[in-house]
């Protein structure tokens, strides 16, 4: 059998502290810590040293599945929120968003971690292992892309029943708050999404290039196209209709 990525060491070894709790929880590992969480799974994920082709595919891995998890949260939590203006819980759905957008800022930060790669090590040592791999087959983030509309359709149908227009929710924000921060939430998140793709495409010419094509055939320079793409059109599209009113009003 493998060797597992760390040993056991008990609470009296780090602690000098007796009466250690033995585990409860059913399945596998040492205590109810790696059992719950599961991490002699989850720490099995990486290559080990010997299948490495580079060192550097144990920092490429972890930031991408740790990437991958983060966008997990975010999906289920754009989700939770649309059932939850379903419901008209208007001040919970906002606080499950929050948690998405956090996910996403976090996803952001940790593409830093890429770049303390070389750019000649990356693309000789790391990248031949990568076959036909491309970030638009992300998991991740193709459920962000499938779970978003439904929330859009959620906030609507929340103003629609007021009987209140997208200009009405920013006109009247004072009378409808708890509408109004939710559109705002909403864009915070579109915004989010957008600062990740801006700064994913910094990551990649600074690795690869930008004038040259990805795993799959991209041309980098497509994904400078894709920043241009909001998650609610309408939400940004709203402000210009505002600063046209105000001038009408002048
Ligand atoms: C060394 C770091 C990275 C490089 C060189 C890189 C390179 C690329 C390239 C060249 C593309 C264009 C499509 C293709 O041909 O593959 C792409 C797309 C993409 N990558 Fe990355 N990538 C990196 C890190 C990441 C990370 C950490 C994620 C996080 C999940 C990610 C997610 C994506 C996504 C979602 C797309 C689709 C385009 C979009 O939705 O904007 N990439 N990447």
């Amino acid at each position: 059998m493998e060797s597992k990525y760390a040993q056991h060491v008990s609470r009296r070894e780090q602690t000098g502290l007796e009466d250690e709790l033995g585990p409860i929880l059913p399945g596998p590992g040492a205590s109810d810590y790696e059992r719950y969480l599961r991490t002699d799974e989850l720490l099995s994920l990486q290559k080990t040293d010997d299948e490495r082709n580079h060192h550097d595919e144990l920092l490429f891995q972890v930031t991408h599945q740790s990437s991958e998890l983060w966008l997990k949260l975010a999906a289920a939590e754009v989700e939770t929120a649309t059932r939850q203006m379903r419901g008209h819980d208007l001040r919970v759905a906002i606080r499950s968003l929050r948690r998405s957008i956090l996910a996403l800022k976090l996803v952001t930060e940790q593409l830093d971690m890429l770049e303390l790669m070389s750019p000649w090590e990356y693309t000789s040592g790391v990248r031949p292992v990568l076959g036909h791999g491309s970030g638009f087959d992300s998991p991740g983030w193709n459920e962000m892309r499938r779970v978003v509309p439904a929330a859009g359709e959620a906030f609507h149908e929340l103003r629609r029943a007021e009987g209140l227009s997208l200009v009405d929710v920013y006109r009247r924000a004072r009378e409808y708050e708890d509408l109004y921060e939710l559109a705002e939430t909403l864009v915070e998140l579109d915004e989010r999404a957008v600062t990740w793709r801006i700064r994913h495409i910094r990551v990649v010419e600074r690795i690869i290039g930008g004038e040259v094509v990805g795993t799959q055939g991209t041309p980098v320079e497509l994904l400078a196209g894709l920043t241009h793409r909001k998650l609610f059109p309408e939400l940004w599209d709203v402000r210009n209709e505002l600063t046209e009113l105000a001038k009408e009003n002048d």
